[in-house]
């Protein structure tokens, strides 16, 4: 048991209370971030005549060497320290010796592990907004290859009115494009560092605070040191824009299960992408479809339990915090990792492009068009749509469609009705006359696939110049 503390006490800590307290298994995840924060810390240290060039140098050389160590396997982290700090500061003293014993000059766990946190989550934001952003990639690619590919549109899941394929994705395209503007948002309101809080309420020594912020790619350090130790808003928004992007993932796993169905065939998911029954030798299995949607849960989960445990904490820091991670991390894995299947699950899908227009040619999805016809002829709608009405149960009781019936029937319900219907309710006009923006027609339709190009040929991340995993020059001289 090596810790970082224990000289008020007299007795050995409780094996069970040592393990219940100790947050090794999971904190390792942001060793590395550990590493980076250390490295500025000392630098500023230095800078500021707190440890000379000499501590510094020995410091760094013996962080950049525990960080080799450990990332080629020579060093296991193991769960005989308490956390992944005491790992680092231990490691560092055995290390170096005295020199060692200088690293957490002027800086409590609180504010560590606020830093580390925020490091790991900040990237992780990059990473998951990368992903989003290829997802959004594949989603154009097929909006540009489908813009006159017919299908039905649902509301309530009965057929409502004639779209495109390119239109339906084009839905996911817009509620992906505001998941990276949340993101994006996230960013920036979380890119202060806490270091330099102290357990609460800063230091006496004289820290130069912007310096390590700007060391380690911050806007700035952050403003209260209460808050900056207790303050885990950033990890609730994130979790919350996960969330959204799951339930947006989900969304999209429900219909493609519907439409993967043999009741649909609207499309086949690839077979590197499906899985099989035990018993049923002819199955198919939308899994990862179907997995997708329920790992939407466990996000939410996370989301939930965070809000939970901070609901009551008064401050400052409190163990409670301690909760923050393991939920967090899970759900970033699984984030990432249903992004990148859900983008190879859609990008190797089969669109049966000749089913979806067959279906939509079913269902009376042109009635309203039919509707608009006898307006076009002066029938007030409210009338127009009766008599629309009564036409398609005429159709239901014959087993036909609204085009099947002869002009002399169509006459006999309407005598505004000429041979123009017809063509008035095609499949194929009811969707290219739709051209208000936004809709799906064809024309209109390839502005809206303009302006989605011109929005991924640029990415905030380059707009704002920000760079994975975000480290100076200056930092970088010493890994
Ligand atoms: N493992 C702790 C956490 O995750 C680190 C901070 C410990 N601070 C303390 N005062 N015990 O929150």
């Amino acid at each position: 048991m090596a810790q970082l503390w224990g000289g008020r006490f007299t007795k050995e800590t409780d094996k069970l209370v040592y393990n219940f307290n100790a947050s090794i298994s999971f904190d390792q995840k942001f060793f590395g971030q550990d590493i980076d924060g250390s490295i500025a810390h000392v630098i500023m240290l230095a800078k500021q005549g707190i440890l000379t060039k000499e501590e510094k140098d020995s410091i760094l050389k013996g962080l950049a060497g525990i960080r080799r160590d450990v990332e080629e396997g020579r060093l296991k982290i193991t769960d005989e320290y308490e956390d992944i700090h005491s790992f680092v500061e231990a490691n560092l003293i055995e290390r170096i010796g005295n020199d060692g014993k200088k690293l957490h000059t002027g800086r409590s766990r609180n504010d560590q592990v606020a830093l580390d946190m925020r490091l790991y989550v900040r990237l992780e934001v990059l990473q998951v907004d990368e992903l989003v952003k290829e997802l959004l990639c594949t989603l154009l690619k097929i909006m540009e290859d489908n813009t006159d590919t017919y299908m039905p549109g649902f509301t309530h899941l009965q057929k409502a009115q004639p779209v495109t394929l390119a239109h339906h994705i084009g839905a996911y395209f817009e509620m992906f494009k505001r998941d990276r503007s949340r993101l994006k948002d996230i960013y920036h309101r979380m890119n202060y560092c806490p270091l330099g809080a102290g357990a609460l309420a800063g230091t006496t020594y004289p820290l130069d605070r912007n310096y390590t912020a700007s060391l380690l790619g911050f806007e700035g350090p952050t403003l209260n040191s209460m808050d900056s130790v207790s303050d885990r808003d950033y990890v609730i928004e994130f979790l919350s824009a996960l969330s959204t992007v799951m339930m947006h993932l989900s969304r999209f796993c429900e219909e493609i299960i519907i439409w993967n169905s043999d009741e649909y065939r609207f499309v086949e998911i690839d077979d590197a992408y499906s899985t099989g029954s035990s018993i049923m030798p002819q199955k198919k299995n939308p899994d990862i479809a179907e997995l997708i949607r329920g790992k939407t849960g466990r996000v939410y989960g996370a989301l939930t339990a965070i809000l939970t445990t901070m609901k009551g904490i008064p401050l400052a820091y409190n163990k409670d915090m301690q909760e923050d991670k393991e939920l967090t991390f899970d759900a970033i894995d699984t984030v990432k990792g249903c992004l990148a299947l859900f983008e190879g699950m859609v990008r190797t899908m089969k669109f049966n492009r000749e089913t979806m227009k067959q279906s939509a040619m079913k269902g009376f999805t042109n009635a309203t068009d039919a509707a608009d016809y006898l307006v076009a002829h002066g029938v007030p709608f409210r009338d127009a749509h009766s008599v629309i009405g009564r036409l398609v149960l005429y159709c239901i009781d014959r087993h036909c469609s609204i085009e099947d019936l002869s002009i002399q029937e169509l006459k006999e319900i309407s005598p505004v009705f000429e041979e123009d219907i017809y063509d008035a309710v095609s499949l194929q006009t009811c969707v290219e006359k739709r051209l208000t923006l936004g809709a799906p027609g064809p024309a209109v339709m390839q502005e809206v696939i303009g302006a989605h190009r011109e929005y991924l040929s640029k990415s905030w991340q380059d707009e704002n110049k920000i760079s994975i995993p975000g480290q100076t020059a200056e930092q970088n001289k010493y890994i």
